[in-house]
């Protein structure tokens, strides 16, 4: 079977689909508990704009704007989880669009990217580091939230017929660090059943936050002249 683009999948009709599965959740979702918010605390980022890519219906991104004042904008294919948002929270601004290709040019302070690198399309996954990338102000910071095994994992994606569409569990972060650019300010693992902070877990059940900051200048030590 020849595989479909899972990027435009999501955007077509899978990303409706999470939303709709996963409303109820999203209502009764518990911030306190929330990783990206606790990372934020924990190393006092403290943003005037935050771009979240893969928001859902941006209720993290209400918090955000309501704590720090902060401007936020939302990037999420499914039009459902957009038409919830923008009813329920006036103070995000919404792009419908995927990861790879964000009709934005404004740079923000935070960008969050949480639980969605693993479903975006491997033809996709480098014009997505890249689009984080141009949209995060030297200085600002990524929040990336994903699986995180020891070693990387393709899983099908239990809500389709076999075969159709995949979950890409690795450590994402890694990619923006090799690239020399991005040094890491911390990182939490935890549970992902409970999302509870744990040293000890499954690696199978294992997910992590990291927080990276993007150095334009200054991450290379100077080493005289070269010819
Ligand atoms: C597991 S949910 C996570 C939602 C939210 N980030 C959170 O932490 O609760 C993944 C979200 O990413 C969206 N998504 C899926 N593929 C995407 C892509 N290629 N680009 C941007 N968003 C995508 C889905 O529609 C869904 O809203």
């Amino acid at each position: 079977m020849m595989q479909a683009d899972q990027s435009k999948m999501f955007a077509d009709s899978e990303g409706d689909r999470w939303f709709e599965r996963n409303q109820a959740c999203l209502e009764r979702c518990d911030l306190a508990r929330d990783l990206p918010l606790r990372m934020m605390e924990l190393y006092q980022i403290k943003p005037e704009s935050v771009l979240e890519v893969g928001a859902s219906n941006g209720c993290r991104l209400a918090a955000i704007s309501e704590r720090y004042s902060a401007r936020t904008v939302a990037v999420e294919p499914s039009k459902a989880a957009i038409r919830d948002g923008e009813q329920r929270f006036p103070s995000v601004k919404f792009v419908q669009t995927t990861a790879d290709r964000i009709d934005l040019d404004e740079t923000f302070d935070l960008i969050i990217v949480h639980f969605v690198l693993h479903w975006v399309d491997r033809s996709r996954l480098f014009r997505t580091f890249a689009e984080l990338d141009r949209l995060l102000s030297g200085g600002g910071h990524l929040i990336i939230g994903d699986f995180k095994p020891d070693r990387p994992l393709c899983v099908g994606y239990h809500h389709l017929p076999e075969g159709q569409a995949f979950t890409y569990k690795q450590d994402y972060a890694a990619s923006f660090l090799a690239s020399g650019l991005y040094r890491q300010v911390g990182m939490l693992t935890a549970n992902h059943a409970d999302q509870r902070l744990m040293a000890e877990v499954d690696p199978n059940d294992r997910i992590a936050v990291w927080l990276l900051q993007k150095q334009l200048a200054g991450v290379h030590e100077v080493a005289g002249f070269s010819g």
